[in-house]
């Protein structure tokens, strides 16, 4: 109860500071792209084990839309040995996944934020001559068709043919590659590449496979290839804070999360050298109850945050660009 009030506050604390403000315009992308000046956060201890992946099919009510915000790799019912490569392969989930960005607050957080911000870091690298990428764990191909519009070699990777099948639609001219490249290694064209992406995967891997995905794509990266990465549960954010809260009192994990600080440490460990954070999603999805709010208010706190920098502490997500040593 406490955590609701707390979250309510924030928000119309929020809403009352961006009255007036209120323009619902997309976010202008060069102003995003401009890395903020990361402050080390607060240390946050990540979650050691894996956590248990709901079926998509978990129980939520009829309008509850899709993915939470620490999304599908939570709520403990299949056993800790479990890796998140299991995570997106049972039948339905390319569909339920699409879903997601389909409508609603998740569509108009990547339509109006994520979309326009990893579009102008790609541009930024491709400017600066890379030509060869690769999106691993590409799912349905919502950042590999974007891939798509700047390089000229583009490889995406991914090991559930389901999500593969409408990364193909999606994305013709890619080369689309079904493989697990922490088995299968480095070899043919995912090697040499000169940018890869990694989205909506680190936060929910369990470590081993964190470590083993950062080693592999350290290999597929030439010498100063760069590493484009999201992390999308910072503690510090509204939302994060509510699980880590939540996490505490139930004695366990049910929201994996991750700091800047965390993201940065795993990154430098694999042999990258962090050259940008750029935090966004200033606004926390409160829940299917409230999406006309969410829907309403997440631009306008997004273009809040590009005008008072330091309300970004509180953005749920960052990308972190990290050159290979
Ligand atoms: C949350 S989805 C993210 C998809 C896409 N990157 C995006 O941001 O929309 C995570 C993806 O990771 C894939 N995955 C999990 N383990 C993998 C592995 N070892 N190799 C390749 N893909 C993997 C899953 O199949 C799933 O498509």
């Amino acid at each position: 109860m406490t955590i609701a009030i707390l979250v309510i506050v924030w928000s119309l604390a929020l809403a009352m500071v961006m009255r007036g403000r209120l323009k619902g315009a997309p976010i202008d992308a060069g102003a995003m792209a401009d890395p903020m000046v990361v402050e080390e956060p607060e240390p946050f201890h990540c979650a050691s084990e894996t956590d248990a992946a709901p079926p998509h099919a978990n129980g939520r009510r009829r309008a509850e839309p899709t993915q939470s915000d620490c999304e599908d790799w939570q709520s403990g019912n299949i056993s800790s040995s479990t890796s998140y490569r299991q995570s997106h392969i049972s039948p339905g989930y390319a569909e339920y996944y699409e879903k997601t960005y389909a409508e609603g607050y998740y569509a108009i957080q990547w339509e109006q934020v994520e979309k326009p911000l990893v579009r102008t870091i790609l541009a930024g690298l491709a400017q600066r001559g890379a030509a060869h990428s690769l999106d691993f764990a590409c799912g349905t191909g919502r950042i590999l068709q974007l891939h798509g519009e700047v390089f000229d070699d583009v490889v995406g990777t991914d090991i559930s043919a389901e999500m593969l099948a409408v990364a193909r639609l999606r994305c013709p001219e890619a080369r689309i590659v079904e493989a697990d490249l922490t088995t299968t290694g480095v070899s043919g064209h995912v090697a040499g590449r000169q940018v890869c992406t990694a989205f909506r995967f680190f936060l929910n891997a369990e470590p081993a496979l964190r470590a083993d995905v950062l080693e592999v794509l350290r290999r597929c990266l030439v010498e100063g290839g760069h590493l484009v990465a999201n992390f999308h549960c910072n503690p510090a954010s509204p939302a994060g804070t509510f699980y880590r809260i939540r996490n505490r009192l139930s004695g366990r994990t049910i929201n994996n999360l991750m700091s800047i600080g965390e993201a940065e440490a795993l990154l430098r460990t694999h042999g990258f050298t962090i050259q940008a954070v750029h935090r966004y999603g200033l606004w926390p999805r409160f829940g299917w109850r409230f999406n006309r709010m969410n829907e309403l208010l997440l631009t306008p706190a997004e273009t809040l945050g590009r005008q008072a920098p330091v309300l970004m502490r509180f953005a749920q997500s960052f990308i972190i660009v990290a050159r290979r040593d």
